[in-house]
C-alpha cells in the first residue's frame, strides 16, 4: 500500500473530524463526482459511513459490485482485505483505503508460510479460503469463499478431501452443512465473533423469549446452535423478511450490522446478542474508518492498495472461481 502519510495530515485528519458533519459530506459528494470515485462500504462501517456510501453490503457483494463498476476510483470503507480484493478484481483501477490501521486479525492469523506447512500436513486437500485473508494467501488457494457461499463453494468441488482455511468456526459450520466431504480446519477465528458465548446468548435470550435469533457462521457452535438462522450479514436482511409476524430480532455479529438493519426494517426491533451495544460484538478495525478519512482519501488519493502482479493474476483466480458459484443465500 502506498503510504501518503505524514504528521501534518494526520492533524488534518483531526482537524476535518471537527468539522460540521454535513461540510464534510459536502466535500466527499464533490470529490466523489471530479474523481468518479465510487464507495463501497461493508455492512460493519458506522453509520454514518453506511448512509454515505453508494453500496453497503457483506464481502461477496462488495467483490461483485467491485468487479461491475465502472467507476475510476474505488473507496473501499471496510478492511484491508476487501481492499485488496477489489484490487485483485480490477488491477487497472485505483483503489483507496481510507483508513491506514484497517485490518483484520482473522486474515492476520494466516501467512503464506503457515499455510504451507498446513497444506504439508494435509497432502492431496484442494485449499478453499475464506475472503478475509491477505492476497497472498489467496494466491496459494484453490477457491475462495465468503460466508454467503462457503457451503456452495465446498459442495461445487470435485474432490471429497478439503483444507478449509482460515477461520475454524465458520469452517465447522460449513463441516456439518456437508459431511460428505473430509473437511481439515485451520484454527484461526475472528475474535469479535469467537468472543460470544452460548451462555451469554442464553441470556439474552431469556430477555426476549420471543426473538429470532440470527447469527453469522463465524460464531461459535454453542452460538450457532441457538440460531433459528445463520448467514452473511447481507443473507440477515433477507432473514428477517422470512418472519413477518416477529417484532424482535437478536444479532448474533458485529453490531454496525443492526444499524443497517434497522434502515431496512424500522418497525422491527434488533438486539445484540451480548445484551449491549458496542460492548463486545464490536470490531475496531471496522471503526477506524471516518467521514474525515474518506475525505482525506479522496482529496489525497490515499491509501492506495499496491498488490505484486503475479499475486494478483494467481488470486484472482481464486477469487473468479468462487464468483462462478451461486450465493447460498
Ligand atoms: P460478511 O461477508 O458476512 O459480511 O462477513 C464479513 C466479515 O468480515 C465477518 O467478520
Amino acid at each position: 500500500m502506498s503510504q501518503v502519510f505524514s504528521p501534518e495530515r494526520a492533524l488534518d485528519a483531526y482537524h476535518y473530524s471537527h468539522l460540521p458533519k454535513g461540510e464534510l459530506i459536502s466535500h466527499i459528494e464533490r470529490l466523489r463526482r471530479e474523481k468518479n470515485a465510487v464507495i463501497l462500504a461493508h455492512n460493519y462501517q458506522v453509520g454514518e459511513i453506511q448512509d454515505l456510501a453508494d453500496f453497503t453490503g457483506d464481502s461477496l457483494g462488495l467483490s461483485l459490485e467491485a468487479s461491475r463498476t465502472d467507476a475510476e476510483m474505488i473507496v473501499f470503507c471496510g478492511v484491508n482485505f476487501m481492499a485488496e480484493s477489489a484490487k485483485i478484481l480490477n488491477p487497472e483501477k485505483r483503489v483507496l483505503l481510507p483508513h491506514i490501521g484497517a485490518g483484520c486479525s482473522l486474515a492476520d492469523s494466516i501467512t503464506p508460510e503457515s499455510l504451507d506447512d498446513w497444506k504439508a500436513r494435509y497432502p492431496g486437500h484442494k485449499v478453499v479460503t475464506y475472503i478475509n485473508s491477505s492476497a497472498e494467501v489467496k494466491a496459494e488457494s484453490y477457491i475462495c469463499c465468503t460466508s454467503a457461499n462457503a457451503v456452495s463453494v465446498v459442495r461445487s468441488l470435485r474432490t471429497d478431501k478439503i483444507l478449509f482455511t482460515p477461520d475454524r468456526n465458520l469452517g465447522r459450520w460449513v463441516a456439518a452443512q456437508v459431511p460428505e466431504k473430509e473437511i481439515a480446519i485451520y484454527d484461526g477465528v475472528c475474535p469479535t465473533h469467537d468472543v460470544l458465548r452460548g451462555a451469554s446468548l442464553e441470556r439474552t435470550r431469556d430477555a426476549y423469549p420471543e426473538a429470532i435469533v440470527i447469527a453469522h457462521p463465524e460464531c461459535r457452535q454453542d452460538v450457532v446452535e441457538l440460531a433459528h438462522e445463520v448467514c452473511s450479514t447481507t443473507g440477515m436482511i433477507a432473514a428477517v423478511a422470512k418472519y413477518p409476524r416477529a417484532r424482535t430480532f437478536i444479532i448474533a455479529t458485529e453490531h454496525g450490522m443492526i444499524h443497517q438493519l434497522k434502515l431496512r426494517y424500522p418497525d422491527k426491533e434488533f438486539v445484540p446478542a451480548d445484551g449491549c451495544i458496542g460492548c463486545r460484538l464490536h470490531c475496531p478495525y471496522m471503526k477506524v474508518t471516518g467521514l474525515q478519512d474518506v475525505y482525506l482519501a479522496l482529496e489525497d488519493e490515499r491509501f492506495e492498495i499496491e498488490l505484486d502482479e503475479e499475486v494478483i493474476a494467481r488470486a484472482r483466480l481464486a477469487l473468479e472461481r468462487m464468483m462462478a458459484v451461486p450465493r447460498d443465500h
